[in-house]
């Protein structure tokens, strides 16, 4: 994650007539926006480095798996664009148009084809079973409810549709979960980033198929490959 304090709400926000869950929810949203938008001119700078430490060739497996129709939910600047085989037909959303800019110019710059649009991974705009492939890459730690995003995913991929996730994970490792633990508190507060999710936890209770999960960086890093029921199973 990128440093860098996230702001409070808009005023404007704060005045809805929502319901407080919902309230808080979108609250929340513009919180992790609006660090986005602000970060977005460092994003790629800053994350290199985390990427090199933590991720390895973690893009390029990633984006290896992507055959068909596919989406990349939070693709944030682009950073996958480079590594996805040539003959996918790639669409890519994420909540901050800052975010979103550079990720066009990076396409532009690699004549990489791609529908980029603005939107919200916890209500996709896409049709069911729109989706061969849905790859999401170091997002999930920042979607405020992972839980809907993975649901969604769920929904805009067609049946036997392929989910492929890398994230930094809450490590199985039990001092390094103890670290984490302490630090999640002013590192949710700094940054808009939890470190002590673990969306493979979602991807089962959605009735996925976990085709491959392997977690590294002492339990910090994990990669997963699962498949959507082909009957349509649902959890
Ligand atoms: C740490 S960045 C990762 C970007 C990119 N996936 C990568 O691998 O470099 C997290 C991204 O998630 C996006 N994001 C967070 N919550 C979102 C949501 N609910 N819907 C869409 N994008 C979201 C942010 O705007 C940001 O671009």
């Amino acid at each position: 994650m990128t440093p860098g304090a996230v702001r409070a709400a808009t005023p404007a926000r704060q005045e809805t007539g929502l319901g407080g869950a919902e309230n808080r929810a979108m609250i929340q949203k513009d919180r992790v926006r609006s660090y986005f938008d602000e970060q977005a001119p460092h994003y790629d700078q800053r994350i290199r480095f985390f990427e090199r430490i933590l991720c390895g060739d973690g893009r390029q497996w990633a984006c290896a798996q992507a055959a068909g129709e596919v989406l990349e939910v939070a693709i944030g600047t682009g950073r996958n664009l480079a590594f996805y085989p040539k003959e996918v037909r790639l669409t890519g959303i994420d909540m901050s148009p800052a975010m979103l800019d550079i990720a066009r110019r990076r396409a532009q710059g690699l004549g990489r084809p791609v529908d980029l649009q603005p939107g919200d991974a916890e209500a996709l705009t896409f049709a069911d079973g729109s989706f061969d492939t849905v790859v999401c890459t170091l997002s999930l730690c920042c979607v405020p409810d992972e839980r809907k995003a993975v649901a969604e995913i769920k929904r805009v991929l067609r049946p036997g549709g392929r989910l492929v996730l890398l994230d930094h994970v809450r490590s199985n490792v039990a001092p390094v979960q103890a670290i984490q633990r302490l630090m999640e508190t002013f590192w949710c507060r700094l940054h808009a980033d939890s470190l002590l999710r673990h969306p493979l936890e979602q991807v089962r209770a959605e009735g996925f198929e976990v085709l491959w999960h392997e977690r590294s960086k002492l339990g910090i890093v994990e990669r997963v490959l699962a498949r959507k029921p082909a009957n349509g199973a649902t959890a």
